[in-house]
């Protein structure tokens, strides 16, 4: 073997590994997808979003004034790694709670993300432009947004303002009010898995909730089916006839060729009950896919019978997938590269994965339905070496923001829903009489962001009761601070007064 086969062997090796064992490694939220793949989702227009969109620097934010009263507070959305739209439009509470609160709303765009790309469409070209794509520089960016706000817009200098976002976005809230205190009165920071970093959550968690998940809304059985899918389809996917098949049953729009994409088609599965878990939902909503209420319950009939096997179950799978992706029923094929690495807002995030934002996750296929993955810091820092060019940092993130040593702090909220498997790595405890955790049992991921519901159970409906109750507090607490030092200088005023008069005789 030559020099040049040899180096292509190596690749080849490399690509079918980083294939099959990488691919799961990272950590994703969930975000708007890229427009390519709208064709059958269609697009949700907010009708209670009534924003203003302007632009300060590079950066896209979202203002609302309409039920802000002067010196009212300012709710503040710390932009998550999206389009800023698609986070106001999904972040109903902020817009119910205007009016009771007198209250403006912004919603500030991430950086390299929407439209506030830094170097215009050479923002991603190359790791040289990517530098600015930090946690660190999105919070500065925040806090100078809102020094911009505060001098320019009459009668805001005196507003309290709070921290809200879910997701990373209730990371960066939760963290912007760490570094930021001076800043914001409050945080108040839903589904934002800040332990889920190395050495604070196991790895396993994130699987095994939504494992828990289908075993609530499916039983056994769903699971089971889950379970006994991954080895039909490599079985399928190893040769060519099988390929085949499985294109077919599964109605891909590209035939699957290798067995690389193969690889593809089972992360593709895993995504898409990940996605599942993050979106199980009590009525029908539009966040990631229009779908149906509770849509675990929905996929999970079609997962009853677990003894199919072969073509039958994979039949069975398809038509369950269906319910993700053809909720509209107008779906020609599935394309497996929807959910890979594809639009902008993932090629950030990825980015991010690779240089904080390093989250450790695994499965063991035995306490959870997915393929054994392992988590092994040294095959991902290769694999981020290799596809984003940047090599990552372990434990910043921990020490940047204190991982679980955050007791010295004030008035953040964190709220979990327990079938979010982001609440693996979430703030489940309270930490101090102002460091409160808010557990929402019946709760997907940031269900209590959304706008209200009818059919909304009662621990959500709870959750946001005390997430006001803290805000309302929060207020409270700025605006007699601020009386108190008015009255502290008036009586200062007095006292010179009185001074003066004295002096005179
Ligand atoms: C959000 O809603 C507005 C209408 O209020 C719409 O114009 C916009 O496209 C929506 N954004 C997304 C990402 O769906
Ligand atoms: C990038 O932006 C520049 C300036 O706005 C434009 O001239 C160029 O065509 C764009 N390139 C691509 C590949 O979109
Ligand atoms: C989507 O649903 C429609 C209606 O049920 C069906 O005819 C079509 O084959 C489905 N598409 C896929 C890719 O399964
Ligand atoms: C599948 O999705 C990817 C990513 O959005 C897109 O580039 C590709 O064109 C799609 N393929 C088909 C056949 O629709
Ligand atoms: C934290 O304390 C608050 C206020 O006392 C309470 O409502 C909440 O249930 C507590 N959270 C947990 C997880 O115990």
């Amino acid at each position: 073997m030559g020099a040049a086969e040899m180096y292509r062997a190596v690749i080849l090796i490399l690509a079918v590994l980083s294939m099959s064992e990488a691919f799961r490694l990272r950590a994703r939220f969930p975000r708007p997808q890229s427009k390519d793949f709208r064709h059958h989702a269609k697009r949700y227009v907010c009708r209670y979003c009534n924003y203003e969109t302007r632009s300060f620097r590079q950066k896209r934010y979202l203002i609302s004034t309409k039920n802000w009263e002067k010196s009212g507070p300012i709710l503040f959305y710390t932009g998550n790694e999206g389009d800023i739209t698609w986070f106001a439009n999904n972040t109903g509470l902020m817009w119910d709670s205007a009016s009771e609160f007198g209250a403006m709303l912004i919603f500030a765009e991430h950086r390299y993300y929407g439209e506030s790309l830094p170097f215009g469409n050479k923002s991603y070209e190359s790791p040289k432009y990517l530098g600015y794509l930090t946690s660190e520089q999105a919070l500065a960016d925040f806090a100078v947004l809102i020094y911009h706000l505060k001098a320019t817009i009459p009668g805001a200098s005196e507003s309290p303002v709070i921290a809200i976002g879910g997701s990373y976005g209730g990371m960066l809230a939760s963290w912007f009010r760490m570094k930021y205190p001076h800043i914001v009165v409050g945080a108040l920071a839903a589904s934002a898995p800040i332990l889920q970093f190395s050495g604070m959550t196991p790895c396993e968690s994130f699987y095994r909730i939504v494992t828990q998940d289908f075993k609530l809304d499916g039983g056994e059985a769903c699971v089971n089916s889950v379970m006994k899918t991954w080895k039909t389809v490599k079985t399928y996917g190893s040769t060519v006839s099988g390929r085949k098949k499985l294109s077919s049953i599964f109605k891909l729009c590209t035939p699957l060729k290798t067995q690389s994409d193969v690889s593809k088609v089972e992360y593709w599965l895993s995504e898409t009950w990940v996605n599942l878990a993050m979106v199980d939902y009590p009525y029908p909503a539009n966040f990631l896919e229009p779908l149906p209420a509770w849509p675990i319950k929905v996929v999970c009939k079609h997962l009853q019978d677990d003894t199919l096997k072969g073509d039958k179950l994979l039949q069975a799978v398809a038509d369950a997938v269906g319910v993700y992706y053809n909720n509209s029923g107008q779906a020609k094929c599935f394309n497996t590269s929807q959910q890979a690495v594809s639009s902008l807002g993932d090629e950030g995030w990825y980015f991010q994965a690779c240089t904080e934002m390093v989250m450790p996750l695994c499965s063991d296929g035995v306490n959870d339905m997915f393929p054994e993955t392992k988590w092994d810091f040294n095959e991902f820092a290769k694999e981020c070496q290799r596809t984003s060019k940047v090599t990552p940092l372990k434990h910043w993130a921990e020490e940047m923001y204190g991982g679980k040593k955050i007791d010295s702090h004030s008035n953040i909220i964190f709220s979990n829903g327990l079938l979010d498997p982001w609440s693996a790595g979430g703030v489940t405890k309270n930490i101090s009489d102002s460091l409160v955790a808010v557990i929402i049992e019946e709760g997907a991921h940031h269900l209590d962001l959304r706008h209200k519901n009818p059919l909304d159970p009662s621990s959500v409906v709870r959750a946001r009761n005390t997430e006001k109750f803290y805000m309302a507090k929060w207020i409270k607490e700025f605006n007699e601070k601020k009386k108190k030092k008015l009255r502290l200088r008036n009586s200062h005023k007095t006292a010179k007064t009185k001074l003066n008069y004295v002096s005179i005789f």
